[in-house]
């Protein structure tokens, strides 16, 4: 049996290929590359060891999805592709809403007009927005605050609609902070263009290629002042999916489960952190709020772990060693 991985370029989809591959399950991976690099498949099918059939076509494209299930037997779909950056979401919506939701909307018929069994959807807590409580659970309301956000919680609704009274079964789950990057520093986030999030902006910092990180503000009602976030290793994340993808659901048709690792840490603690990992000086300065920040996100896992049984096993230290030691490689590549 195989499984149709859409985005399977991407950081968290290749990392997801190679845990997949890992429990001997075959792949097929679809991707666009226009948020991925052709090499990354290179070092998907030395690490896997295996060939790897990889379409390159958009995921909404609904002839290159039949033709990857007229030539394999596909089983189960799991959908990574899709824009995700809240600030160009903000400037592009109905650029994401197109994208996001019409791929979505494609796999979705093309799983139930073909007996497909189980979709895995790579969805994300910023579903939850400003949330009531915390940790963040699953049962906490939904309130995207940008078009991105929005367009997460409408593929959620669309996959949990089209499971409600058939043979799919949707898995629904919501990212808090991905970062790190496989062990042996093949394969990591490589971001196109200027990196927004955190941890590769304090790693360019501490690799010299950019002067100083600037903190977004040190005002928040948090102990430190600085926000806080849940970051989970991408490893953990992939190996979440394997899980979601084998789980019993028992009667859920489709069923939602938040991937973090259950710990609050402060843009203070990730710097220092950093620091020790790379035994570099990282640099800050403190500058005004960034539009739109949370003060504070972080995840009831519980869930995934009685039903997925699934939790969380490395540290900070450990994403932040890993995403370091490919970064390095990356640098040591750049002609
Ligand atoms: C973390 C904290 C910043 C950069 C993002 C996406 C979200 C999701 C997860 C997809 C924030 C602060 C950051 C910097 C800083 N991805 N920061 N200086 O904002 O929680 O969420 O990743 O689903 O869509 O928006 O992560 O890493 O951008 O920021 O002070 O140069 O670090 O203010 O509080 P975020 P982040």
């Amino acid at each position: 049996m195989t499984t149709l991985v859409t985005g399977g370029a991407g950081y968290v989809g290749s990392h997801t290929v190679v845990a997949l591959c890992a429990t001997g399950r075959e792949v097929v991976i679809l991707d666009d590359f226009s948020n991925a690099k052709h090499g990354v498949v290179d070092a998907l099918r030395a690490l896997t060891r295996t060939q790897l059939d990889v379409v390159e076509a958009d995921a909404a494209d609904r002839v290159a999805i039949d033709q990857i299930c007229r030539s394999r037997n596909i089983d189960s779909i799991i959908h990574f592709a899709a824009h995700k950056s809240v600030p160009e979401s903000i400037l592009e919506p109905l650029r994401y809403y197109r994208n996001n939701l019409a791929s979505t909307l494609t796999l979705a018929e093309a799983a139930l007009e073909r007996g497909i069994a189980r979709f895995v959807l790579s969805s994300s807590a910023v579903v939850y927005g400003k949330a009531a409580e915390l940790p963040v659970t699953e049962t906490s309301p939904l309130a995207p605050e940008s078009p991105y956000g929005a367009t997460k919680q409408m593929c959620e609704r669309i996959l949990a609609d089209a499971s409600a009274d058939s043979r799919l079964q949707s898995v629904l789950l919501r990212y808090f902070n991905p970062v790190g990057a496989h062990p042996s520093g093949d394969i990591g986030e490589i971001p196109l263009g200027e990196p927004q999030n955190l941890v590769p902006v304090v790693m360019e910092v501490a690799l010299g290629t950019r002067s100083k990180l600037q903190i977004f503000g040190d005002d928040y009602n948090t102990p430190d002042g600085t926000t806080i976030r849940d970051y989970i290793h991408v490893m953990d994340l992939a190996e979440g999916h394997v899980a979601a993808l084998e789980a019993n659901l028992g009667s859920h048709s489709s069923r939602a489960f938040n991937l973090g690792t259950g710990v609050g840490t402060s843009v203070h603690e990730v710097v220092r952190a950093a620091s020790e990992v790379t035994q570099r000086e990282i640099p800050f300065d403190v500058v005004g709020r960034r539009p739109g920040d949370l003060s504070e996100s972080w995840a009831d896992c519980r869930r995934a772990a009685t039903e997925l049984g699934w939790s969380a096993q490395r540290e900070l230290k450990q994403m932040l060693g890993d995403h370091w030691r490919f970064l390095r490689r990356q640098s040591r590549r750049v002609p």
